[in-house]
């Protein structure tokens, strides 16, 4: 059962790793927000407002959006009403100077972060994932061809919206993603270890059996008076 302290929980991991799958789970779980920066990053996209239109480049290659355009996002997303009893961070920080960023955020606003829950996938996996996603265009559920298929063809379960296949979710792309991923991200298993918020998770295996696991180890967190 959920604990009675604030859920400020990062979700990390490779690509593909399943932090919006798992996500969308621990938002309903807990009613705290799922907060996908790559989400809002296509919403902006979809809107054609600047910033989408300047993190497109970077999206379509793999790469990794400045800095500074995404802490500002999540400068202005951290301070709205629905994240003061807490939030799930998907894809939020991505770099050391993000976590740094997010650092003083949580300072400014008295509060810390309770945990940072890693995905462990290898990459092999995370190709064969990505290659086989679709995604609602409605309302962002993911699926896939073979481990998590939609019970009608090309149609989401949840509102029955189409579902299609993300530009970046093509071989070359992944694997530079992944490439990103371990340059520039994977720093931050330190970074959150040495503060004592790291807990790793198999990403690999039964869906609701990893929903499980990390349930259980933010529950202990949420119990444990770290918050
Ligand atoms: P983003 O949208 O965050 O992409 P990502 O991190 O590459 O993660 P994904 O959404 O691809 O995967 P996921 O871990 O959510 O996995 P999912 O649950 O869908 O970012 C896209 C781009 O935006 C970046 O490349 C960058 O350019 C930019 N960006 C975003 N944030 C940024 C930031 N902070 N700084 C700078 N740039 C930023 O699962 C994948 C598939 O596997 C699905 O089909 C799912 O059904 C399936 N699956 C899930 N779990 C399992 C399982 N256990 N077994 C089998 N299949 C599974």
């Amino acid at each position: 059962m959920p604990g009675s302290k604030a859920i400020r929980v990062v979700l990390m991991g490779p690509p593909g790793c399943g932090k919006g799958t798992q996500g969308k789970m621990l938002e309903a779980h807990y009613s705290v927000p799922q907060l996908s920066t790559g989400d809002m990053l296509r919403a902006a996209l979809r809107n054609e407002t600047p910033v989408g239109l300047k993190a497109k480049q970077y999206m379509d290659r793999g790469e990794l959006v400045p800095d500074e355009v995404i802490i500002g996002i999540m400068r202005e997303r951290l301070a709205s009403q629905d994240c003061k009893k807490g939030y799930l961070l998907d894809g939020f920080p991505r770099t050391v100077a993000q976590a740094e960023a997010l650092d003083k955020l949580l300072e400014q606003s008295g509060t810390k972060l309770m945990a940072a829950v890693n995905l462990d996938v290898p990459d092999e996996e995370v190709v064969k994932r990505l290659s086989g996603r679709r995604q609602c265009r409605v309302c962002g559920t993911g699926f896939h061809v073979v481990f998590k298929k939609p019970v009608r063809e090309g149609r989401c379960d949840a509102c029955g919206g189409e579902l299609y296949q993300r530009d970046d979710d093509n071989e070359t792309t992944v694997r530079s993603r992944l490439s990103v991923y371990n340059k520039q991200t994977a720093p931050l298993l330190d970074y959150y270890a040495s503060r004592g918020l790291l807990l790793r998770v198999p990403g690999t295996g039964d869906i609701d059996n990893i929903f499980k696991q990390i349930c259980s180890l933010i529950d202990d967190k949420a119990n444990s008076g770290r918050s």
